[in-house]
């Protein structure tokens, strides 16, 4: 009897302290901008319409309404705050907060952590400072400008597989041909491997399952019941996804294999370049005790800069030629940019890519009205003030990096393709922190050089060859999906110019 007391006793106080302070909490999130329609089960998701257009028309008009930010609330227990101007977002990035993490309930990040493991996007602390110092190297000036000869010769497969795909007039997809070059790019530089998945139906498969991967990350972002592991670990999505991650680890441990078995039989390959590639930097490397790196280990960061390599050029060509398409003037100003530049030459060389004015405005902008990376995730590490009110240590933020780039108090007419706003004298004057697709601070993108040397490359190879147009039959719509996708494609007629 008294034992029962005691239990009833101790619960009731544990209960009524955790609701005192779960009220507390609640009341400061409340009082921030956001959301009101609140129920427990969901807590604000279910008015966000989804990952598609009106999604991110949602996310836009959101922005006009708070200017700022504003609080969500995933699921009833956890608030978030999604930050889209420049000031708020610097007060965070500056604090070099983590990026959030969590026990029970997953974050974005762990939802990632079954098929990209403890790789570079997703380790904190001391194991992401290791593997960012490990990698940084295999980005110097001198590799990146060695991989320009790939980029060329992959653009010249893209270029062919353009002609065919549009022969005869007919409009063709754009997007799965660029997602399959950006492919043979990325397993060409990083990890040496000619795996010509731009001719051979092989290489589709891995797209795919990339593809898949991604739409059921970001379904199960939406949905508050799924951020427990063990119950997505049982439901369809969830069974799934962890099918679809075995099999994306066998194409990189493949990936691993080839090149250590290359390595074996014949050391001096790594020597034979100036500065080593990424793979061949991560299989020789050796902590002080002369640890190399595990078997997951090396394959969670093959993982990562196979999918972050490729996935996020994919979606920011296609859309700058998607742009370039529906914008004729632009792309004939593209065009004789390109032809004064490069004359009979039909390669680009080194020293072409700096000279690029026009064709970069135009990559950037096109950046900024698709946003290639959408939304980012940090935990704030200390009590930050945000526009006077003060968020506790431990609060989830979002960098949503698509609405700032289109929020209408920082942007004039965001929704307008204007490639000017990206002149060399106007950028100068922006806010630092008003345009950063590729983030800002220590976690910026280590691939970023790389990925507009590529960019360009491709952009200007496509050009020249071919006059795009819209094909209003079959009108692109985007999909907000860990990156910015084509809900079904983007159709375009490529002419090829005389
Ligand atoms: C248009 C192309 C690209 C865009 C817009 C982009 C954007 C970004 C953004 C926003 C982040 C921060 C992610 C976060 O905070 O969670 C990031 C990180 C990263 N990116 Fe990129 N990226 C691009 C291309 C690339 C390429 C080509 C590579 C590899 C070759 C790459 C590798 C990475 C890696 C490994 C990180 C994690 C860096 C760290 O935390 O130390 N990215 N990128």
């Amino acid at each position: 009897m008294l034992a029962t007391y005691l239990i009833v006793t101790v619960a009731t106080v544990v209960i009524v302290r955790w609701l005192k302070k779960y009220l507390a909490y609640r009341a400061l999130f409340n009082n921030l901008p956001g959301e009101t329609d609140f129920s427990y089960l969901t807590g604000t998701m279910h008015k966000i319409p989804g990952t598609n257009e009106d999604g991110l028309a949602y996310e836009r008009e959101n922005a006009r309404k708070y200017k700022y930010f504003h609080r969500v609330w995933a699921g009833p227990l956890l608030p978030a705050l999604l930050l889209y101007h420049p000031d708020t977002i610097k007060a965070v990035i500056k604090s070099q907060a983590p990026k959030p993490r969590g026990k029970l309930l997953a974050t974005a990040y762990d939802m990632g952590v079954r098929w990209l493991g403890e790789g570079l996007i997703i380790a904190n602390g001391d194991r992401w400072a290791r593997s960012r110092r490990l990698l940084t190297p295999a980005f110097h000036f001198d590799i990146l400008k060695s991989y320009l000869d790939i980029y060329n010769k992959c653009a010249d497969i893209l270029i062919n597989k353009i002609s065919t795909s549009s022969s005869g007039g007919k409009s063709m997809e754009m997007y799965s041909l660029i997602n399959m070059h950006a492919l043979d790019i990325i397993l060409r530089c990083a990890f040496s491997y000619n795996s010509d998945c731009q001719t051979l139906e092989s290489g589709n498969e891995y797209v795919k399952v990339i593809s898949e991967l991604q739409r059921l990350w970001s379904k199960r972002a939406l949905q508050p019941h799924l951020f427990v592991e063990l119950i997505y670990s049982v439901s369809t999505d969830g069974k799934r996804f962890y099918k679809l991650c075995d099999i994306a680890h066998q194409v990189s441990e493949d990936v691993i294999e080839k090149r250590r078995g290359e390595l074996e039989r014949d050391p001096s390959l790594a020597s034979q370049k100036k500065v080593k590639d990424f793979l061949d930097l991560l299989l020789s490397a050796r902590d002080d005790d002369g640890q190399g790196l595990s078997p997951v280990e090396l394959r969670n960061e093959v993982d990562t800069f196979m999918f972050a390599g490729h996935d996020t050029t994919a979606s920011a060509m296609t859309w700058t030629l998607y742009a370039l398409a529906g914008h004729p003037e632009c792309q004939e100003r593209v065009y004789e940019e390109i032809n004064q530049l490069l004359g009979d030459r039909q390669d680009l060389e080194w020293g072409d890519l700096a000279n690029l004015e026009y064709t970069t405005m135009c990559l950037k902008e096109a950046i900024r009205l698709h946003g290639p990376v959408p939304l980012i995730e940090r935990l704030t590490s200390e009590d930050l003030s945000i526009n006077g009110t003060i968020i506790p240590a431990g609060t989830r933020v979002a960098f949503y990096l698509y609405v700032l780039h289109n929020n209408p108090h920082i942007w004039d007419e965001p929704h307008e393709f204007r490639p000017d706003r990206f002149h060399p004298d106007k950028q100068r004057h922006m806010d630092p922190f008003q345009y950063i697709p590729f983030s800002a601070g220590a976690r910026n993108c280590i691939g970023q050089n790389f990925a507009m040397n590529e960019m360009k490359t491709t952009i200007v190879k496509v050009i020249r060859k071919f006059q795009l147009s819209l094909d209003p039959q079959n009108q692109a719509r985007r999909n907000n999906v860990v990156t910015m996708k084509p809900e079904n494609g983007v159709y375009l007629y490529a002419t090829p110019r005389s």
